[in-house]
Protein backbone atom coordinates (compact mmCIF):
# COMPACT_ATOMS: atom_id res chain seq x y z
CA UNK A 1 0.00 0.00 0.00
CA UNK A 2 2.77 2.20 -0.26
CA UNK A 3 3.12 5.33 -2.63
CA UNK A 4 5.63 5.53 -4.74
CA UNK A 5 4.45 7.71 -7.26
CA UNK A 6 2.46 10.85 -7.71
CA UNK A 7 1.69 12.61 -10.62
CA UNK A 8 -0.38 15.68 -11.04
CA UNK A 9 -3.08 14.88 -14.15
CA UNK A 10 -5.18 18.24 -14.29
CA UNK A 11 -7.47 20.78 -12.64
CA UNK A 12 -10.99 20.33 -13.59
CA UNK A 13 -13.54 23.79 -13.45
CA UNK A 14 -16.53 20.83 -13.18
CA UNK A 15 -17.08 17.52 -13.22
CA UNK A 16 -17.66 16.84 -16.81
CA UNK A 17 -14.27 18.22 -17.31
CA UNK A 18 -12.53 15.76 -15.43
CA UNK A 19 -10.19 12.85 -16.55
CA UNK A 20 -11.88 9.70 -17.90
CA UNK A 21 -13.46 7.94 -15.18
CA UNK A 22 -11.58 4.53 -15.55
CA UNK A 23 -9.57 3.99 -12.07
CA UNK A 24 -10.97 4.02 -8.56
CA UNK A 25 -10.74 7.27 -7.01
CA UNK A 26 -10.66 8.63 -3.40
CA UNK A 27 -11.50 12.29 -2.90
CA UNK A 28 -10.54 14.87 -0.22
CA UNK A 29 -13.04 16.60 1.52
CA UNK A 30 -13.34 18.99 4.60
CA UNK A 31 -13.95 22.16 5.85
CA UNK A 32 -11.29 25.17 5.48
CA UNK A 33 -7.92 24.46 7.42
CA UNK A 34 -8.90 21.00 8.33
CA UNK A 35 -5.40 19.93 7.32
CA UNK A 36 -6.08 18.87 4.38
CA UNK A 37 -3.06 19.68 2.53
CA UNK A 38 -1.01 18.59 5.53
CA UNK A 39 -2.81 15.16 5.48
CA UNK A 40 -1.73 15.23 1.79
CA UNK A 41 1.31 15.89 2.01
CA UNK A 42 1.92 13.51 4.77
CA UNK A 43 0.32 10.23 2.50
CA UNK A 44 3.10 11.11 -0.05
CA UNK A 45 5.65 12.05 2.08
CA UNK A 46 6.57 15.60 0.02
CA UNK A 47 6.52 18.10 2.11
CA UNK A 48 7.26 20.28 -0.46
CA UNK A 49 3.91 19.38 -2.80
CA UNK A 50 1.58 21.74 -2.75
CA UNK A 51 -1.26 19.51 -3.89
CA UNK A 52 -3.95 21.61 -2.74
CA UNK A 53 -5.00 25.24 -3.84
CA UNK A 54 -3.82 27.96 -1.99
CA UNK A 55 -6.32 30.57 -1.57
CA UNK A 56 -9.50 28.86 0.20
CA UNK A 57 -12.63 29.61 -1.11
CA UNK A 58 -11.56 31.25 -4.80
CA UNK A 59 -9.89 28.58 -6.46
CA UNK A 60 -12.96 25.82 -7.13
CA UNK A 61 -11.33 22.85 -8.89
CA UNK A 62 -11.40 19.42 -8.97
CA UNK A 63 -7.93 18.28 -8.94
CA UNK A 64 -6.96 14.97 -9.94
CA UNK A 65 -3.37 13.15 -8.73
CA UNK A 66 -2.81 9.72 -10.22
CA UNK A 67 -1.11 7.66 -7.79
CA UNK A 68 1.66 4.73 -8.64
CA UNK A 69 -0.03 5.07 -11.79
CA UNK A 70 -3.37 2.70 -10.97
CA UNK A 71 -5.35 5.20 -8.80
CA UNK A 72 -6.71 8.72 -8.08
CA UNK A 73 -6.96 11.14 -5.22
CA UNK A 74 -8.80 14.26 -5.70
CA UNK A 75 -8.43 17.25 -3.96
CA UNK A 76 -11.02 19.32 -3.57
CA UNK A 77 -12.28 22.77 -2.51
CA UNK A 78 -12.88 23.20 1.21
CA UNK A 79 -16.10 24.30 2.48
CA UNK A 80 -17.25 26.39 4.81
CA UNK A 81 -14.96 29.41 4.45
CA UNK A 82 -15.58 32.47 6.39
CA UNK A 83 -14.62 34.50 4.36
CA UNK A 84 -16.25 33.51 0.54
CA UNK A 85 -19.24 35.72 -0.50
CA UNK A 86 -22.37 33.94 -0.39
CA UNK A 87 -22.40 33.38 -3.99
CA UNK A 88 -18.80 31.68 -3.75
CA UNK A 89 -21.00 29.34 -1.06
CA UNK A 90 -23.39 28.68 -3.51
CA UNK A 91 -21.50 27.87 -6.37
CA UNK A 92 -18.76 25.20 -4.51
CA UNK A 93 -22.05 23.82 -3.30
CA UNK A 94 -23.73 23.03 -6.80
CA UNK A 95 -20.32 21.76 -8.31
CA UNK A 96 -19.29 19.78 -6.03
CA UNK A 97 -22.27 17.69 -5.46
CA UNK A 98 -22.42 17.41 -9.62
CA UNK A 99 -19.07 15.59 -9.16
CA UNK A 100 -20.18 13.68 -6.23
CA UNK A 101 -23.53 12.45 -8.23
CA UNK A 102 -22.00 12.01 -11.21
CA UNK A 103 -18.41 10.42 -11.00
CA UNK A 104 -18.79 6.18 -11.10
CA UNK A 105 -15.16 5.84 -9.73
CA UNK A 106 -15.72 6.96 -6.85
CA UNK A 107 -14.58 4.33 -4.16
CA UNK A 108 -14.75 6.69 -1.23
CA UNK A 109 -14.66 10.49 0.07
CA UNK A 110 -12.19 10.53 2.91
CA UNK A 111 -14.17 13.30 5.41
CA UNK A 112 -11.41 15.25 7.04
CA UNK A 113 -13.02 16.21 10.23
CA UNK A 114 -10.86 18.53 12.96
CA UNK A 115 -10.53 16.38 15.99
CA UNK A 116 -9.04 19.63 17.56
CA UNK A 117 -12.23 21.27 18.07
CA UNK A 118 -15.95 20.21 18.63
CA UNK A 119 -18.11 18.54 16.41
CA UNK A 120 -19.30 21.30 13.52
CA UNK A 121 -22.73 21.53 12.33
CA UNK A 122 -21.57 21.94 8.65
CA UNK A 123 -19.58 18.65 9.14
CA UNK A 124 -22.48 16.65 9.68
CA UNK A 125 -25.01 18.04 6.91
CA UNK A 126 -21.99 17.67 4.96
CA UNK A 127 -21.84 13.76 6.02
CA UNK A 128 -25.66 13.58 5.67
CA UNK A 129 -25.91 15.02 2.48
CA UNK A 130 -23.19 11.89 1.07
CA UNK A 131 -25.31 9.53 3.09
CA UNK A 132 -28.66 10.29 1.65
CA UNK A 133 -27.09 10.11 -1.92
CA UNK A 134 -25.29 6.71 -0.71
CA UNK A 135 -21.48 8.31 -1.22
CA UNK A 136 -19.58 5.95 0.82
CA UNK A 137 -17.63 7.92 3.02
CA UNK A 138 -14.38 7.25 5.41
CA UNK A 139 -14.19 9.70 8.16
CA UNK A 140 -10.32 11.24 8.83
CA UNK A 141 -9.96 12.57 11.95
CA UNK A 142 -6.95 15.37 11.80
CA UNK A 143 -5.17 17.29 14.12
CA UNK A 144 -5.32 14.25 16.78
CA UNK A 145 -1.81 15.40 18.16
CA UNK A 146 -3.28 18.34 19.65
CA UNK A 147 -3.20 17.54 23.16
CA UNK A 148 -2.79 20.88 24.67
CA UNK A 149 -6.46 23.13 23.52
CA UNK A 150 -7.11 26.31 24.70
CA UNK A 151 -10.42 26.31 25.32
CA UNK A 152 -12.58 22.88 25.24
CA UNK A 153 -11.85 19.19 25.31
CA UNK A 154 -9.44 16.56 23.59
CA UNK A 155 -9.39 15.31 20.45
CA UNK A 156 -10.54 11.78 21.82
CA UNK A 157 -13.31 13.62 23.21
CA UNK A 158 -14.31 15.56 20.77
CA UNK A 159 -14.51 12.74 18.03
CA UNK A 160 -16.51 10.24 21.18
CA UNK A 161 -18.91 13.30 21.07
CA UNK A 162 -18.79 13.78 16.83
CA UNK A 163 -19.66 9.90 17.11
CA UNK A 164 -22.16 9.48 18.95
CA UNK A 165 -24.16 12.09 16.32
CA UNK A 166 -22.97 10.11 13.65
CA UNK A 167 -24.63 6.92 14.91
CA UNK A 168 -28.34 8.53 14.95
CA UNK A 169 -28.11 9.15 11.59
CA UNK A 170 -26.57 5.82 10.28
CA UNK A 171 -27.15 2.18 10.83
CA UNK A 172 -23.62 1.24 10.28
CA UNK A 173 -20.73 4.20 11.55
CA UNK A 174 -19.18 4.52 8.40
CA UNK A 175 -15.03 3.52 8.65
CA UNK A 176 -12.78 6.03 10.46
CA UNK A 177 -9.16 6.97 10.93
CA UNK A 178 -7.45 8.75 13.70
CA UNK A 179 -4.55 10.79 11.95
CA UNK A 180 -2.18 13.53 12.26
CA UNK A 181 -0.21 15.29 9.97
CA UNK A 182 2.63 16.06 12.78
CA UNK A 183 3.29 12.66 14.49
CA UNK A 184 2.56 10.26 11.03
CA UNK A 185 -0.77 8.95 13.09
CA UNK A 186 -2.76 7.11 10.72
CA UNK A 187 -0.52 7.43 7.90
CA UNK A 188 -0.16 3.54 7.05
CA UNK A 189 -3.81 2.76 8.68
CA UNK A 190 -5.34 5.27 5.98
CA UNK A 191 -3.38 3.93 2.96
CA UNK A 192 -4.07 0.42 3.64
CA UNK A 193 -7.77 1.40 4.13
CA UNK A 194 -7.30 2.86 1.12
CA UNK A 195 -5.72 -0.05 -0.30
CA UNK A 196 -8.37 -2.66 0.69
CA UNK A 197 -11.22 -0.39 -0.45
CA UNK A 198 -9.71 -0.34 -4.45
CA UNK A 199 -8.91 -4.23 -4.13
CA UNK A 200 -12.50 -4.91 -2.95
P1 LIG B 1 -7.10 25.18 3.31
O1 LIG B 1 -6.28 24.74 2.13
O2 LIG B 1 -6.89 26.60 3.69
O3 LIG B 1 -8.53 24.82 3.18
O4 LIG B 1 -6.56 24.38 4.62
P2 LIG B 1 -6.18 22.86 4.69
O5 LIG B 1 -7.39 22.04 4.99
O6 LIG B 1 -5.37 22.43 3.53
O7 LIG B 1 -5.27 22.86 6.03
P3 LIG B 1 -3.70 22.87 6.14
O8 LIG B 1 -3.13 21.53 5.85
O9 LIG B 1 -3.15 24.02 5.40
O10 LIG B 1 -3.55 23.09 7.70
C1 LIG B 1 -4.15 24.20 8.35
C2 LIG B 1 -3.40 24.49 9.65
O11 LIG B 1 -3.51 23.40 10.56
C3 LIG B 1 -1.91 24.67 9.44
O12 LIG B 1 -1.47 25.68 10.33
C4 LIG B 1 -1.32 23.33 9.80
O13 LIG B 1 0.01 23.44 10.26
C5 LIG B 1 -2.26 22.87 10.88
N1 LIG B 1 -2.35 21.39 10.90
C6 LIG B 1 -2.72 20.60 9.87
N2 LIG B 1 -2.69 19.30 10.21
C7 LIG B 1 -2.30 19.28 11.51
C8 LIG B 1 -2.10 18.20 12.44
O14 LIG B 1 -2.26 17.00 12.17
N3 LIG B 1 -1.71 18.56 13.70
C9 LIG B 1 -1.52 19.87 14.06
N4 LIG B 1 -1.15 20.12 15.31
N5 LIG B 1 -1.72 20.89 13.20
C10 LIG B 1 -2.09 20.60 11.95
MG1 LIG C 1 -4.92 23.45 1.75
Amino acid sequence: SRIKDVQFVKSSPRAKDCPKDDRPEFAILGRSNVGKSSLINSLVRKKELALTSKKPGKTQLINHFLVNKSWYLVDLPGYGFAKASESAKTDWSSFTKGYFLNRNTLVSVLLLIDASVPPQRIDFDCANWLGRNDIPITFVFTKCDKMKVAKGKRPDENIKEFQEIIKQNYKQHPPWIMTSGVTGLGRDELLLHVSQLRNY
